[in-house]
């Protein structure tokens, strides 16, 4: 376990607790920041960690420009400070409405947004133009995840010119999420990336060519962060990784050129019952961390004996061990989460260690839907 994980004020640390470590995230901060070459180069998405805290840490750093994906995030950005948010999902319905909201009440940030179909795009124009405010638009291109997006080609070119044409729309660049490339392999996933980088700055140039600018190509997540840092031959690139400023299991020991990035959350949590000779039962239930990956994969729980978990429920984690028989109830269990995002999302405040005592408590301010917009 990570010297800096052990709380010598445990005994009075209710569970479970998710503990957020601020030297740990400056200096994933920091490593990102030196691997993309500038904070310049960087546009973090805040889903993973939510509160207003780390989006100043980002903003200390040098960080201007953040993405997220829900309204109640981007006003978060917005009180905070940043002078640029891309909400990157598809606007539809009532959300249409609150983006004028945001507009409106935050001046400070210029707001952007995400396109891939042309009544959708229509519709944003419609309802903006109609309030008298404009927003940048991103075309979401698919390069492979297949989520949202529009396939590289004519109808993606003929959606961004028209975007160019509305109403209410400044035509800001391209995104390029590629969620589903991740290779532990850092080759391979180069790889990857190269295949549609290619398509991707040939149809920049053809709508730069009809007089439609494309500032910038917003590209990836945390595994392929690596990847897109190094194309500083490619201009305007903004990486968007999001889980590195936490981190997790999930992605901490998978990738080898993410050295130097730590898991910097972790959950507090205590043995509640030992049912059978070799079964220990955890207060880490699917409320406390999230529900995904597989089971196996869910929790790493550090400083334990070889186990398997068996079973979660909504307040239980069970695992199986043959070292059971040295935990009895009450005993502290140090765990990372396998996918911290959803995890950080379940928890209304987190506590905030430094110097191996809890010094604070900090707000997951947007991880409700509505703050005020
Ligand atoms: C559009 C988009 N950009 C960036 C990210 C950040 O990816 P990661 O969690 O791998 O850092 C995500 C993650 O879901 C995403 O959906």
């Amino acid at each position: 376990m990570h010297p800096a994980y052990a709380l010598s004020d445990v005994a009075t640390v209710f569970s479970p607790s998710l503990v957020f470590f601020p030297e740990l995230i400056r200096k994933n901060i920091a490593r990102v920041i030196e691997m993309a070459g500038s904070p310049e180069r960087l546009r973090p998405h805040v889903k993973t960690h939510k509160t207003r805290e780390i989006a100043r840490m980002l903003l200390d750093a040098g960080v201007t420009k953040h993405k997220c994906a829900t309204i109640a995030e981007a006003e978060m950005l917005a009180i905070a400070g940043a002078p640029d948010v891309l909400i990157a999902y598809p606007l539809v319905g009532p959300n249409l409405d609150r983006l004028v909201g945001l507009i409106r009440k935050y001046p400070g940030t210029a707001f952007s947004t995400l396109i891939d179909d042309v009544n959708a795009t229509r519709a944003l124009s419609a309802t903006l133009s109609a309030a008298g405010v404009k927003v940048g638009v991103l075309l979401d291109l698919d390069v492979g995840h297949h989520r949202t997006g529009i396939p590289i080609g004519d109808s993606a070119l003929s959606l961004y010119q028209l975007a160019a044409t509305l109403p209410g729309l400044t035509p800001n660049g391209f995104q390029l999420y590629d969620g589903h490339n991740n290779q532990p392999d850092r080759a391979a996933r180069e790889t990857a990336v190269r295949e549609f980088i290619a398509p991707v700055l040939a149809l920049r140039a053809k709508a730069e060519a009809k007089g439609v600018p494309v500032p910038r190509l917003v590209c990836g997540g945390t595994p392929s962060f690596p990847v897109y840092a190094a194309m500083t031959d490619i201009p305007g690139i903004e990486c968007s990784p999001g889980t590195f400023v936490l981190h997790d299991a999930g992605y901490g020991p998978k990738y080898a050129d993410l050295a130097g990035i730590t898991p910097a959350a972790v959950l507090v949590t205590r043995v509640i019952s030992r049912p059978t000779a070799d079964r220990v039962t955890l207060d880490l239930g699917n409320k406390s961390v999230a529900a995904d990956p597989a089971l196996e994969k869910r929790v790493t729980l550090l400083d334990f004996p070889e186990y398997k978990t068996v079973g979660h429920n909504e307040e239980h984690l069970i695992v199986e061990t043959a070292g059971a028989a040295s935990y009895k109830p009450g005993d502290v269990v140090y765990a990372l989460p396998g996918h911290i995002c959803p995890t950080v999302a379940l928890h209304r405040d987190v506590l905030v260690a430094e110097g191996g005592k809890i010094v604070g408590r900090w707000n997951v301010a947007s991880r409700d839907r509505v703050l005020t917009v």
